[in-house]
């Protein structure tokens, strides 16, 4: 870890904010962490579990803040606005990756990292096998990916009225079946795992991987995700994750470790490897950074 405490911004006081603000709080000084600022939109929320000097009111102030690690955990229209910015200043953890099914923001965020010697950062979050998908990836044998997310109801936040009509007890609803570019604008905040996804198989991108979300009231106690690859050959491979969640949540109970420990990995390789800092790449999950580092190393 650096010879000095990193300090990191959190975006957004949502359930995951919190669960990172009191990590950090709590654990932070033994990992090398400190908080730099936290923001929310509504700045009313902060005021009783944080000092003062901690609290940002107007996010475009996060320039007068010495940051290393800004980390978003709001919303995807907070991708699009800042992230540019962001990364002109500090590296960037993106929690809602389905900002980068719009090519262009994708685009311009990978430019801006590269322009700053800065990374930007997907976290696995609810996805299971992202390396796996991510080896097959490179190694072009990843031939179809799909996932069909499904919750309750209560848990989804969609635009445009879908499923604003639902009834306790009507059991299982199919919302969307197709592609996972098309599907991101529909459920921005409920497709970033399969947004995740998307970003390891990057050969298929948003437009070749399969996304359908599940709307069924018998789920009041977690979540399933199913991720189904196919390979050459007949090679497939099925995983059924089911995460206890709490009954209108976004985010199930085993996701918000898994973003701590994305977070501890990708600060842990950012300050062994000057080297990465100087590229600006975009990577899915802790070990495939950590691999490419390897090689770099090999190859010098
Ligand atoms: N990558 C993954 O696998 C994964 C997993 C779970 C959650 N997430 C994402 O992380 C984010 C946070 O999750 P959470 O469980 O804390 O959600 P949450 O609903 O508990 O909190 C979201 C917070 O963002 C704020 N917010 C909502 N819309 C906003 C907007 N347009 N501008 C500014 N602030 C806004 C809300 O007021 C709230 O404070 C969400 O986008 C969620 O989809 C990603």
């Amino acid at each position: 870890m650096a010879d000095r405490a990193l300090k990191v911004g959190i975006v957004g006081y949502g359930h995951l904010g919190q669960f990172l603000v009191e990590k950090i709080q709590n654990e932070g000084p033994e990992a090398g962490l400190q908080l730099a600022f936290v923001w929310n939109r509504n700045a009313d929320k902060l005021r009783d579990s944080l000092p003062k000097e901690l609290i940002l009111h107007d996010l475009s102030d996060f320039t007068h803040r010495d940051t290393d690690v800004i980390v978003e955990v709001c919303h995807p229209m907070i991708v699009k606005e800042f992230g540019v910015k962001f990364l002109s200043r500090a590296h960037f953890l993106v929690g809602s990756p389905s900002a980068l099914s719009d090519p262009q923001l994708e685009q311009d965020l990978r430019t801006a990292a590269k322009q700053h010697g800065k990374t930007l950062y997907v976290p696995s979050g609810a996805l299971w096998g992202g390396q796996d998908i991510q080896k097959m990836n490179d190694s072009g044998t990843l031939q179809a990916l799909s996932i069909r997310m499904s919750k309750h109801p209560s848990c989804f936040r969609l635009t445009g009225g879908l499923l604003s009509d639902w009834t306790e007890g009507e059991g299982r609803r199919v919302l969307y079946h197709g592609s996972v570019a098309e599907l991101c604008p529909i459920a921005p905040n409920n497709v970033n795992t399969m947004a995740a996804a998307a970003i390891a198989a990057s050969k298929l991108g948003f437009n070749g991987v399969t996304g359908e979300i599940v709307s069924d009231t018998a789920l009041s106690d977690y979540h399933i995700v199913e991720v189904e690859v196919t390979g050459p050959d007949g090679f497939t491979v099925k995983t059924v994750r089911q995460n206890p969640a709490k009954l209108g949540a976004v985010t199930g109970n085993a996701t918000y470790n898994s973003f701590w420990s994305s977070l501890l990995e990708y600060l842990f390789v950012l300050f062994q490897s000057a080297k990465v800092m100087e590229e600006g790449y975009i990577y899915v999950d802790n070990s495939g950074l950590l691999q490419k580092v390897k090689k770099k190393k090999k190859n010098t």
